[in-house]
């Protein structure tokens, strides 16, 4: 039988008041409204979230993240494969609610079952990550017998694209790049060769990424960038969007430093942007 769930009105939930540094605008309101379920939407009480870069720019009034990991608790009429009581994660792209929230409502498309190997933290790091690092790859024509150099390899995206790229699409080589203390990381998830990129003569720091990656192909090599939205890139270079359709795989790559309490979203959001953050910046838990 389907577990019951009792469902408040409001919920603690971290909102964008304005615009602006995030430190400053993101407020926590203790009585924001538990959003309704659309028709093939659930509403999932959300226990893990992970934080983005794309999270510091959410619309005012809005609250911010997209990756989540909690348990169904809800589901609309029209919402078919999920059931209430299942534990779920996913990247809820385009949601209208965010996931730094006691409840979301999302569409049960974007969501997939939680691996029982994963705990929550561990579920929603991966989500948007495994999705652009994958996607990424595949766009790029990675396969068995070919290289690849990972650069911000020990950004979330980079520390699934080291993993998918040895595991999954069977790179002959894989190399990464990162700054002198993430070295370590990089050579444990599989990268043969850790360049530090602020010691070896390979980048020029002041130049995109893009034009350094098309100077260090061979021949006949691609060049997928994640970043650098609406500029152009050299040849072979292009861009990569990530969709989201609620997949799975590989070894989560927690943030040492997380995960974060609820209490302390804008501490997170600020490591985020520090420059020192390895792996995902995960909140947990959430009240
Ligand atoms: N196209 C898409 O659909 C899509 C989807 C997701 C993300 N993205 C973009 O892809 C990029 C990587 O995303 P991500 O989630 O993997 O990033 P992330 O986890 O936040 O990346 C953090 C890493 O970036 C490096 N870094 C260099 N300069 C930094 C700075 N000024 N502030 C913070 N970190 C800095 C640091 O490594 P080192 O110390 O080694 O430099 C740090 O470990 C971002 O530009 C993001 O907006 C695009």
């Amino acid at each position: 039988m389907a577990a019951n769930f009792v469902i408040p009105t409001e919920m603690k939930a971290w909102v964008y008041r304005e615009h602006g540094d995030v430190a400053s605008v993101l407020r926590l309101d203790p009585e924001f409204e538990v959003p309704k379920v659309q028709e093939s939407q659930v509403l999932v009480k959300v226990l893990a979230a992970a934080l983005n870069p794309v999270d510091t720019m959410r619309e005012n009034a809005a609250v911010p993240g997209y990756d989540l990991a909690g348990i169904v608790v809800k589901a609309a009429r029209n919402v078919k494969k999920l059931k209430v009581g299942e534990e779920v994660r996913g990247f809820t792209l385009h949601a209208s609610n965010g996931t730094l929230a006691e409840y979301t409502a999302v569409e049960e498309s974007l969501l997939a079952l939680k691996p029982k190997k994963l705990s929550f933290e561990e579920a929603a790091s991966q989500p948007a990550v495994i999705q652009i690092a994958y996607g990424g790859l595949e766009k790029a024509g990675l396969s068995p017998g070919k290289s690849l150099l990972v650069l911000g390899g020990a950004s979330g995206v980079g520390t699934l694209a080291i993993q998918l790229g040895n595991e999954v699409f069977g790179a002959s080589r894989v190399a990464a790049t990162s700054s002198t203390g993430k070295l370590d990381l990089l050579k444990s998830l599989g990268a043969e060769l850790a360049i530090d990129y602020t010691k070896v003569n390979f980048e020029d720091l002041q130049k995109r990424q893009s034009e350094q990656a098309v100077k260090a192909i061979k021949l006949g090599g691609s060049v997928v960038t994640i970043g650098e939205h609406g500029k152009t890139k050299p040849p072979p270079a292009f861009s990569f969007v990530a969709t989201s359709d609620g997949s799975t795989l590989a070894k989560p790559v927690i943030d040492p430093k997380g995960p974060f309490p609820f209490s302390q979203a804008i501490e997170a959001f600020s490591h985020l942007q520090s420059c020192w953050a390895a792996g995902k910046v995960v909140i947990h838990p959430i009240p």
